[in-house]
């Protein structure tokens, strides 16, 4: 069992902890520097890495003695083999190299591009399979490696990883600053992470603290307050948190994700600081990842549902510890109606609609979708009530207990939960929901009033029914996104204007809410969204908003050019697998 996304071959050996020493030169967009591999056991013969990008300078074993490598021919999805020669009794071994500007797992940010304006700003994002484009390695989930970094940079900017801290000096020459970080605990390369920036701390709480850039830490520190509350309810159902701190950074707008799980220092979009803590269900969700992903990871992409699937289970659980039951039912409507339309968008008999995937030859980029995400959570909710919820909290502990830092395909879960659960996985069907692609029939249900009340009131739109002004001033965030998302679409530019006049959907400080609302009004030809979807298409690069805004925009004949004339403005201020998705959407 491979993991198609890598070149490495366990049977050669292991790298089991790395030290690396790095210099970020923002001029020359490049990282340069040495990594020392070290290997579980020594070993001698041929040893396969990945790489993306990398030139390679010259590697040596322990002794500084040169060692033989080649690199294979490039593969548009899986990067470069770097093939190392190992002599006898090899235990380490150092590559001198540097990154490319064109690096996948790293963008670089003018000053321009960036809150203060004034400095550069540099970060990774390694998942799905990027860490290849940063440092050599098996960059394949199923190798975890323990590691050091010292990494130096320019005053007064600061380097941040998801690591330990442990504290900066001057570098060798003046004006420069060499940060330290240990990560004692081993995980899977898709978890390095690196940043830096003109960036401030400030404490949340004994075990977190927020990082920005200073012109954002307040506003950061006020939405993520919650923190230390989310982490004791998680504790309270998932076990002692294993990783120390969680400590958070809030990344500039480019960012192309809601939030990246990685450990001890989760990166969060800007877009979730919507003034009134609503959108924390990224935070609870990125927390949750300490314990599925970060504790029990998936073995490759194609187990990726184990990852996201139990993780949108356990941040629904969070928040349902916090917030209540009718709160969580609300969030899973919004990802069952998420989950109906990327089921839409896949076609009926889709592989994609599969929670095990197949992968050979497909990059893992170009498939994300909601599937397993949202099918996934139906599945493991599935499972909750089949088991019932004493029996399956006190499964999900042994569960974590037991794969805790290690990784696992569906396969390895199957027969856990069929020797802790016996007859459950048959009961639910869980070959049908794993292995086939589409919805079983048997999917579980969330009954919530105020669900039902905002979705009966988008249905009555046609027959004049319009939500009162009592009414939607109680609505949570949740209720106004599943109320947009039930319209009737496309409605009359004049029905925009009506509800726009009446709600000032266009003027929400709300991410989420403006997203779906200008999805709306784009389809439905109302100038306005189209204005203000082209303002906040430069402001903000997170995925999850630039797809079905750009989609909606090249959907509508008279809105295309437009939209191919604003990606041209913006395309360089986008994080490189934003452009190419944005890319597949022009196409
Ligand atoms: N690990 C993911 C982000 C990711 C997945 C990056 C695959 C690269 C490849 C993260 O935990 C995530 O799922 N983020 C979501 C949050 C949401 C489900 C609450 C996001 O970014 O929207
Ligand atoms: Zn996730």
């Amino acid at each position: 069992m491979t993991d198609p996304h890598s070149y490495a071959s366990l049977e050669q050996g292991r790298v089991s902890a790395c030290s690396m020493n790095l210099t970020i030169d923002f001029e020359a967009r490049v990282v340069r520097g040495r990594v020392r591999l070290e290997l579980e056991r020594p070993t001698q013969g041929p040893l396969d890495l990945d790489t993306r990008d990398l030139e390679i300078q010259r590697v040596e074993d322990s002794q500084a003695r040169p060692m033989a490598w080649s690199l294979g021919e490039p593969d548009p999805i899986l990067g470069r083999r770097l093939r190392l020669q190992l002599p006898e009794g090899t235990d380490s071994l150092e590559i001198h190299y540097s990154t490319s500007p064109g690096a996948s797992a790293l963008q670089w940010l003018q000053p321009s591009q960036t809150a203060g304006g004034r400095h550069p700003y540099l970060f990774s994002q390694c998942q799905a399979i990027h860490a290849r484009s940063l440092v050599p390695l098996q960059d394949t989930p199923r190798c975890r490696l323990t590691f050091q970094a010292e990494i130096e940079v320019a005053e007064p900017l600061r380097v941040v990883m998801a690591a330990a801290r442990e504290g900066s000096e001057p570098g060798q020459m003046p004006g420069r600053r060499v940060y330290r970080f240990r990560m004692p605990q081993p995980i899977p390369p898709y978890l390095l992470a690196v940043a830096a920036g003109n960036l401030e701390e400030r404490r949340l709480g004994p075990r977190s603290s927020v990082f920005s850039e200073p012109e954002m830490l307040e506003r950061a520190a006020w939405e993520f307050a919650g923190v230390e509350d989310m982490i004791a309810a998680a504790e309270g159902l998932f076990g002692p948190y294993r990783w120390d701190r969680f400590d958070i950074l809030c990344m500039p707008p480019s960012f192309p994700y809601g939030g990246m799980e990685n450990p001890r220092l989760t990166f969060l979009t800007p877009s979730l600081l919507a003034g009134d803590r609503s959108l924390v269900n990224v935070l609870a969700h990125e927390l949750a990842h300490s314990w599925t992903g970060n504790l029990v990871t998936n073995a490759s992409m194609e187990h990726f549902w184990l990852n996201e699937g139990f993780t949108v289970y356990a941040e629904r659980r969070i928040l349902e510890a916090l917030e209540g039951a009718e709160a969580t039912a609300l969030h899973a409507a919004i990802g069952r109606q998420g989950l109906g339309r990327e089921l839409a968008r896949f076609g009926e008999g889709s592989p994609h609609t599969r929670l095990r995937t197949e992968l050979h030859g497909v990059d893992p980029d170009e498939v994300f979708s909601l599937v397993p995400y949202e099918k996934g959570y139906l599945f493991v909710r599935l499972l909750h009530e089949a088991a019932g919820q004493e029996r399956f909290d006190a499964f999900l502990r042994r569960y974590i207990e037991r794969f805790a830092f290690q990784s696992i395909t569906t396969e390895e879960f199957l027969a856990f939960v069929e020797d802790e659960l016996p007859g459950v996985l048959g009961r639910v069907r869980a070959r049908e929901w794993l292995y086939e692609p589409g919805l079983p029939d048997n999917e579980p249900l969330f009954p919530s009033r105020r669900k039902e009340a905002a979705e009966s009131l988008a249905r009555a739109w046609s027959s004049g029914a319009r939500p009162g002004d009592d009414v939607a001033g109680r609505w949570a965030a949740s209720e106004w996104l599943l109320y947009l998302e039930a319209l009737p679409r496309p409605m009359k530019p004049e029905e925009c204007r009506e509800l726009d006049e009446r709600f000032r959907l266009t003027d929400q400080g709300n991410s989420e809410i403006l997203s779906a609302w200008l999805g709306l009004g784009i389809v439905s030809g109302y100038a306005p969204a189209v204005e203000r979807a082209a303002g906040f298409l430069g402001e903000i690069g997170r995925m999850k908003f630039l797809r079905p805004l750009y989609t909606a925009l090249a959907a509508n004949p008279s809105t295309r050019e437009r939209a191919r004339a604003l990606f041209e403005e913006l395309r360089e201020s986008y994080h490189p697998i934003a452009q190419a998705v944005v890319e597949g959407i022009l196409r």
